[in-house]
């Protein structure tokens, strides 16, 4: 499969099915170059294959690239499971789902995403050991990841606003969509640091928590989006920038935690024309998958701070790029991740030492996490 970047390298796409299990669907791996495909496994309503397929093709290269911008030595894949209607036996299906990642010998670790929990993958650990998101092991990383993600977001947001306003977060204001575990934890960090914050957020007792908390003045969540501020962070739904959203923005950079905030391609471009300087989410969001992904390398905490600590230095180094070359920052990144995977495949040419300079990925050794099947 080509895509539009001219890179090419959809690997594979397993399907998966065992109707006496109530499992069906597909595992998507977008690509081993960098290591293991990693990417997390959905169970969601679909009506026919191809759609499902689609988004697991989909989404198995987004993670190639949020984990490749990461600097992580993982590649990228997908699950997407079709939801069985009614009532139905999540042992026998997850442990169905396990089979199937085991039979992949490793090239795919999944992990919990949208219709899936926890609870669910410690059922896919009893079939594999290729599975994370499950709980810290001693003296390792792992467990909630919101944390880091928050800390990633606010690094980068610093970054970003130096870059932009020539200034840091004190006294500026920060407009967040969405409190939740991410959403507060980056409002505490933004209030430490003296920024004055604007929140918005369906459940009125979160909004109500950090009004009392931080001193945040809130708003409806229809508003929060053209609320006078320099900055708005999105930490709640995707698709949050779209041609009705876009053109009411007041704040002049946009940095936040929500997956695929735009809802088009197209979408960053329409920013840039409005002088709008977006940090892409994958991008500036990756703390978490950093978390996640240390539980199964079998990294500490304080690697997984490493990593972390470099996600605003890459966001800085697509900005520029971007500036440089008149292209929105959305499609610097994918170009970008997609040449740091095309740069180490065998063969590849002069370019990776280019390329290790803008994002260089920490390499440790893969040290598994003791499992049960
Ligand atoms: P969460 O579920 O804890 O928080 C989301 C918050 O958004 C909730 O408080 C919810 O009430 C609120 N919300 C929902 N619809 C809203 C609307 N229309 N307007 C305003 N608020 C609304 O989720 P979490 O973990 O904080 O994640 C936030 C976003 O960041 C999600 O898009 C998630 O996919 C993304 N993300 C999270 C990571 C993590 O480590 N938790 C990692 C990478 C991305």
């Amino acid at each position: 499969m080509t895509f539009e970047n001219g890179a090419d390298f959809q690997e594979e796409l397993v399907v998966i099915d065992d109707p006496a299990a109530g499992l069906s669907g597909v595992i998507a791996i977008h690509s081993t170059t960098l290591g293991p495909a990693a990417g997390g496994c959905r169970l969601w309503h679909y009506d026919g294959t191809a759609d499902l397929a689609r988004d697991a093709v989909r989404l198995a290269r987004g993670m190639s690239y949020k984990n490749a911008l990461a600097g992580l030595p993982l590649g990228g894949g997908k699950a997407v499971l079709r939801r069985p209607p009614g009532e139905f036996d999540r042992t026998a299906l997850f442990h169905a789902f396990g089979e199937a990642v085991a039979r992949l010998n490793g090239r795919y670790v999944t992990a919990e995403d949208v219709g899936t929990s926890v609870a669910d993958m410690k059922l896919v650990r009893e079939r594999t050991r290729h599975v994370a998101g499950l709980d810290a092991l001693p003296g390792r990383a792992g467990g909630d990841p919101s944390s880091w993600t928050a800390l990633g977001v606010f690094e980068a947001m610093q970054a970003a606003a130096g870059r932009r306003f020539g200034r840091s977060l004190h006294g500026m204001t920060v407009a967040v969509q969405g409190v939740g575990n991410v959403g507060a934890g980056l409002c505490r960090l933004l209030h430490a640091e003296g920024a004055r914050l604007i929140v918005a957020d369906t459940d009125a007792r979160r909004v109500a928590r950090l009004v009392e908390e931080l001193g945040a003045e809130s708003c409806g969540v229809d508003e929060i989006a053209a609320v006078p501020a320099q900055i708005f962070a999105p930490c709640a739904l995707g698709g949050v920038l779209n041609d009705r959203t876009i053109p009411l923005l007041q704040a002049k950079l946009i940095c936040g935690a929500a997956n695929n905030q735009l809802a088009t391609d197209e979408d960053g471009a329409a920013l840039m024309r409005r002088g709008i300087t977006y940090a892409p989410d994958y991008v500036v969001n990756a703390g978490g998958i950093i978390n996640v992904s240390a539980e199964y390398l079998g990294e500490t905490s304080q690697q997984v701070r490493a990593r972390v600590g470099l996600i605003a230095a890459r966001l800085i180094s697509i900005l520029r790029e971007a500036e440089d070359s008149g292209s929105p920052t959305n499609r610097v990144a994918d170009a970008l991740a997609a040449r740091i995977i095309a740069d180490a495949m065998p063969g590849a040419g002069a370019g990776a030492a280019a390329t290790r300079v803008v994002a260089p990925p920490v390499r440790p050794p893969l040290v598994f996490a003791p499992a049960t099947g």
